[in-house]
């Protein structure tokens, strides 16, 4: 991971609990979904993923743990955030009460077959290794179970003005890279076509925390530079250049995929 993603999936997310704790705990899942989805989005993929008490399901990549943290509220699952930031995975644990442990999606700390379901929720485009990745989520998946994906995809890896370390997958290709570690597509929606009344309320609160660390750590050059990483997304995104999609997936019956 270079630089300027460190700082905005590490610093930042310690930045971000960190206002949290000032502002209220309201605020904290919606600022600790950063990035990626919001409450449409999350209620399909836990309806697709089946998710219901006690499942035990593993958000690979799962940051600071606002997708987890809503999943085990909800639905009462019992989630764990596997996340490479230690800052992320220890504010997951702290901030929002859900286990977190310092993973990489690539060498997961799960056995064979020991997951009930998993999220990897904005993870496929800022890693350049997708394959090993995804063949580690199936290898912890029981057989049967279910993947729930937001990917941002484009129709080149790096459109002008992409976010830095970005690599984005077009869709036409994500059946393919699944299906290829076992994991059989089951279903697939543009995110953007999905709405919750919750989701004008969710992004106010993100805001309201993005503001309070704006204000906290004004002039520090680390601050722009996350900044910078998601003011780039947020205008690929507005101009339809980067587009979101929902995919869910099923871990194949069969033993070697
Ligand atoms: C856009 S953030 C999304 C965080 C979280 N999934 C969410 O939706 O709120 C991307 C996350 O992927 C993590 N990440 C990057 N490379 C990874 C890898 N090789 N394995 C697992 N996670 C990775 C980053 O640390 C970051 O937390």
């Amino acid at each position: 991971m270079n630089e300027a993603m460190e700082t905005e999936f590490g610093l930042m997310a310690a930045w971000t609990a960190d206002a949290v704790r000032e502002i209220g705990s309201r605020h904290a899942i919606p600022a600790a979904c950063r990035g990626s989805a919001g409450p449409a989005m999350l209620r399909w993929l836990a309806r697709e993923c089946r998710l219901r008490a006690n499942t035990l399901m593993v958000d690979v990549g799962g940051g600071l743990g606002g997708p987890a943290a809503f999943a085990q509220r909800e639905y009462g699952v019992r989630a764990l955030v596997l996340e490479p930031m230690p800052e992320a995975s220890r504010e997951a644990r702290v901030l929002l009460g859900v286990p977190g442990w310092t993973a990489r999606g690539d060498a997961l700390p799960l056995a064979d077959r020991s997951a009930d379901a998993a999220w990897c929720l904005g993870v496929l485009c800022t890693t350049p290794d997708r394959t090993a990745l995804l063949a580690e989520i199936a290898r912890v998946l029981k057989p049967g179970a279910r993947l729930g994906v937001l990917v941002f995809t484009a129709d080149v890896p790096r459109p002008r003005g992409a976010p830095e370390g970005n690599d984005f997958p077009q869709e036409a290709e994500l059946p393919g890279l699944l299906g290829d570690q076992g994991l059989e597509m089951v279903s697939t929606i543009a995110g953007d076509l999905l709405h919750d009344r919750q989701e004008g309320e969710w992004r106010q609160l993100a805001d309201e925390v993005e503001a309070r660390v704006r204000q906290r750590h004004r002039g520090d050059r680390r601050l722009d530079a996350a900044l910078e990483q998601e003011r780039r997304i947020g205008r690929l995104l507005k101009d339809g250049v980067v587009r979101p999609v929902l995919i869910s997936a099923e871990r194949r019956t069969d033993q070697n995929r």
